[in-house]
């Protein structure tokens, strides 16, 4: 029976003390959506420990709480955080006044995160409206990820983007939405610093000391160059860059060269320029499947960079375009997991299924990267070593997040699977599953793996021990 009595609820003993950035946070942070001198308003702040993490790392952080800060006023921010406040509020329609309260102060992005089904078991706890009663007298309701997008959608107009399960951000402006889903888009590959090689790597037509006196201006070039895979415009570049070439008499012509001379090596730079246009198709065949409302909405950087790599607008579309008819070939995308598993990214299951380590992904080609972005773009990221399974037959990708990859034997701690036809996001605390790294990760375990399987049978009465890829 649904009981609906103890009212009021002490909603504030849901507000624990972090020693860490929350989840949302760190997920800003890490994202590079949070940053050394933006601002953050944190609505529903809790504690306050966030807030304290952030303005220790030069963030200019503020909130307010009507438990623990009520008598704080309630600013615009670039950055908003609504984090775990709607989940703890039993009143469905002042959920929807308090995300209209905090959509309404940020001015570049709101975050917001609940507690998500499946999350934590529910066994045992009394029902409560469209939630549950906790042995606390809290309340808590966990959410569908679908449940919380078309929420988040419909009180502010505006299409969330997920980040991780639980985890949406809303953008105010398409362009910054653009440049926030291609740098996820390019993985692990955002940080440019893998591509830099040392200076000088040729010779300088330039006097020495001027390389060095204009360093950081070719530093900053370079950086541009490996990331963009072109040669970025004059205002492309922060201040202090044409500061430095003003002080130094030097034009922004005339650095280009030196640091196409210095410091950007062209078999990089190649590379680079094929991956930027790699990406940029992923980016858009993306954006076309889900329908993003940004997409017609590029930064002035992107639109640069598909003038610069695809010649038109119109040229980069067609190509996008002819990149989603492969992700629709059930022949082209087996093809391309077998040789995915030929190149010892992963393993084909029994099933017909790629099984890849998560770090690994990066590697892939576009189409299934493709497969993994739609994936994303319905649950987020989540965070933590995980080992991906690729299922284009039911049109599923799940995600396993790992115990530990570094032991000899992970183990699975649960299932995220991201149905693609439902656009739904299911979470299982599954019961651990034994990794055979020897098959995900190639390496050469498979003897040790086998007898600790043994060992496993054994213990388990003989029954065979669960492991995620059998071959
Ligand atoms: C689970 S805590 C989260 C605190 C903090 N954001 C964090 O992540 O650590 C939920 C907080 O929401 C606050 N809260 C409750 N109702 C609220 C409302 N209508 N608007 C804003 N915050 C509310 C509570 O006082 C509590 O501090």
């Amino acid at each position: 029976m649904i009981d609906q009595k103890p009212i009021p609820i002490p909603r504030h003993r849901t507000a624990m003390v972090r020693h860490t950035l929350s989840q949302p946070m760190s997920l800003a942070v890490r994202h590079g959506i949070v940053r050394r001198g933006m601002t953050v308003f944190d609505y529903g702040c809790g504690q306050g420990d966030d807030l304290r993490a952030l303005a220790s790392a030069g963030v200019e952080a503020a909130g307010w709480d009507p438990h623990f800060a009520p008598e704080a006023s309630r600013n615009e921010a670039q950055i908003v955080n609504l984090g775990f406040v709607l989940n703890v509020i039993e009143d469905p329609a002042e959920r929807v006044v308090a995300l209209k309260a905090a959509w309404a102060l940020a001015t570049r992005m709101l975050v917001v995160s609940v507690m998500i089904v499946g999350a934590v078991p529910v066994d045992g706890l009394r029902q409560f409206g469209d939630g549950y009663l906790t042995a606390r007298g809290t309340f808590q309701k966990y959410f569908q990820q679908a449940e919380l997008k078309a929420m988040l959608t419909q009180t502010t107009g505006i299409e969330p983007v997920a980040l991780a399960p639980g985890i949406f951000a809303l953008f105010r402006s398409p362009e910054d939405e653009q440049d926030f889903l291609l740098e996820r888009r390019r993985g692990r590959r955002a940080s440019t610093s893998a591509y830099r090689t040392d200076r000088p790597a040729r010779v300088s037509s330039a006097k020495p000391q001027l390389v060095d006196r204009i360093a950081d201006a070719i530093d900053a070039i370079a950086r541009f160059a490996l990331q963009h895979g072109r040669l970025p415009h004059p205002d492309e570049m922060p201040s202090d860059v044409h500061d430095l070439l003003t002080t130094e008499r030097v034009s922004f012509a005339r650095a280009l060269e030196i640091s196409q001379d210095a410091s950007i090596n062209e078999e990089l730079f190649g590379r680079a320029a094929s991956e930027r246009r790699e990406d940029l198709l992923v980016h858009q065949a993306l954006n076309i499947l889900n329908r993003s409302r940004s997409a017609s909405r590029p930064s002035p950087a992107m639109v640069r960079d598909i003038r610069h790599h695809f010649g038109s607008q119109q040229q980069f579309a067609e190509q996008a375009l002819e990149y989603l008819h492969g992700l629709a070939d059930a022949q082209r995308t087996a093809a391309a997991m077998r040789r995915a598993a030929d190149n010892g990214f992963g393993a084909i299951d029994e099933d017909g299924r790629l099984v890849i380590d998560s770090a690994r992904v990066v590697d892939l080609e576009g189409l299934l990267r493709c497969y993994v972005g739609c994936a994303v773009y319905l649950s987020g990221e989540i965070g933590q070593e995980h080992i991906v399974r690729l299922d284009p037959l039911h049109r599923r990708t799940t995600l396993f997040p790992l115990t530990d990859k570094r032991q000899p034997f992970p183990e699975t701690v649960s299932s995220i699977t991201i149905d693609l036809k439902r656009q739904d996001v299911i979470i299982r605390e599954d019961p651990r599953v034994l990794v055979r790294k020897a098959d995900v990760f190639g390496m050469a375990l498979r003897s040790r793996q086998r007898s600790i399987e043994a060992q496993r049978r054994v213990a388990n009465g003989g029954e065979e021990a669960k492991v995620l890829v059998r071959i």
